[in-house]
């Protein structure tokens, strides 16, 4: 049993000083919680891999305090800098994650001994305000074991990791609820974006003024260009069969089935079947808060399979985020 601290000033200082320390605490981002460590410690960062059973090949994501800081881990001379200011300007602190030029003195730990380093402001006030008082950078990866549902609360961390870490510090749920933006910046005339978050691929095109490239490895990739795009990285137990917005869901369903519509619906169900809902106000803000609670707690209840309605492609960077994260929930390994 890890311990689980309402944030103060008494329970920061203790976060902080373990942190100060080489040691682990869990953290609110307004994404998903993450498994905090002082980035610059190597022995550190080294537990993040063990308590997630994260492979060595996928590299953690830095989080700093402001968008000065961000040169304490990587090199923002030249135009990757310049690029960077406009982002920063306009999304930060937010969920969007800049991969850029590392420093040496970042371990190769950190960044998988890529010549790079991902790095972002988060924006939930309680990692801010510990963020300040540790005066760290701190690596964070999700917060669960790899390969298994991110967990957007105090307790969905406690479920899988708290056997394993001692600290979680408990800032509610997730205000966004899926994993930031990627936008690697390794070549700035070339910007990549390696993962879609709620910062769409157009809002940085507009940002920055140039076109966004999309990785031209197949999601299947393995490599560890972008680790986080291997196809299977969310997954519940429980066969996850996707149905495109707005299409019927099967008539003969495995069951006992769960259909999960994206929006509230008054038809009949098939028998053996429950019925539930991404969103209740049919808004992708709303659905994606919820869905990895919802796949967690779907996952315990011994359904055959879960049926899930993917959310209306209406360009936005959240609805692409969310069909993503579904595409990789459902792909089997
Ligand atoms: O919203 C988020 O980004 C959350 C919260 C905790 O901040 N963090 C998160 O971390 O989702 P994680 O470890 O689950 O995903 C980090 C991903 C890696 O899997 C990899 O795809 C990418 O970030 N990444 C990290 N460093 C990179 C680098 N140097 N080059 C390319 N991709 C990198
Ligand atoms: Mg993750």
């Amino acid at each position: 049993m890890a311990a689980i601290l309402k944030p103060n000033a008494e329970s920061l200082h203790r976060c902080a000083d373990a942190l100060r320390e080489g040691r682990l605490v869990a953290v609110p981002t307004e994404t998903v919680y993450g498994l905090a460590a002082h980035a610059l410690d190597e022995t550190a960062v080294a537990a993040i891999f063990a308590a997630k059973g994260r492979p060595k090949n996928d590299p953690l994501i830095v989080h700093v305090d402001s968008r000065a800081d961000v040169e304490r881990v990587a090199d923002t001379d030249g135009p990757a800098g310049n690029a960077l200011d406009r982002l920063a300007e306009r999304f930060w602190p937010g969920p969007l994650t800049v991969v850029l030029p590392r420093r040496e003195r970042v371990s190769d730990l950190v960044t998988a001994s890529l010549p790079t380093v991902a790095v972002r402001v988060p924006a939930h006030p309680v990692l801010r305000t510990l963020l300040k008082e540790c005066a760290l950078p701190l690596a964070a990866p999700s917060a669960n074991p790899f390969g298994y549902i991110s967990p957007t609360t105090a307790a969905h961390v406690e479920a899988s990791l708290g056997e394993r870490i001692e600290l979680i510090l408990d800032g509610g749920p997730c205000a966004v609820g899926v994993e930031s933006t990627i936008l690697s910046l390794a070549d700035p005339a070339r910007p990549l974006l390696l993962r879609p978050g709620t910062i769409s691929r157009h809002e940085l095109a507009e940002t920055l003024d140039i076109e966004i490239h999309l990785p031209e490895r197949s999601a299947e990739d393995t490599t560890p260009e972008a680790p986080g795009r291997l196809s299977r990285h969310y997954a519940p137990r429980t066969p996850l069969v996707l149905v495109p917005h707005g299409e019927p869901f099967p008539s003969e369903p495995q069951t006992p089935a769960i259909f999960v519509h994206f929006a509230r619906q008054n038809g009949p169900l098939p028998p053996h079947t429950l019925g539930r809902v991404f969103s209740e106000s049919g808004e992708v803000s709303e659905a994606a808060r919820g869905l990895f609670a919802l796949l967690r707690e779907l996952d315990g209840t011994g359904a055959a399979a879960i049926y899930a309605e993917m959310a209306p492609e209406d360009g936005s960077g959240l609805a692409t985020a969310f069909n993503d994260r579904l595409r990789r929930a459902a792909a089997r390994a």
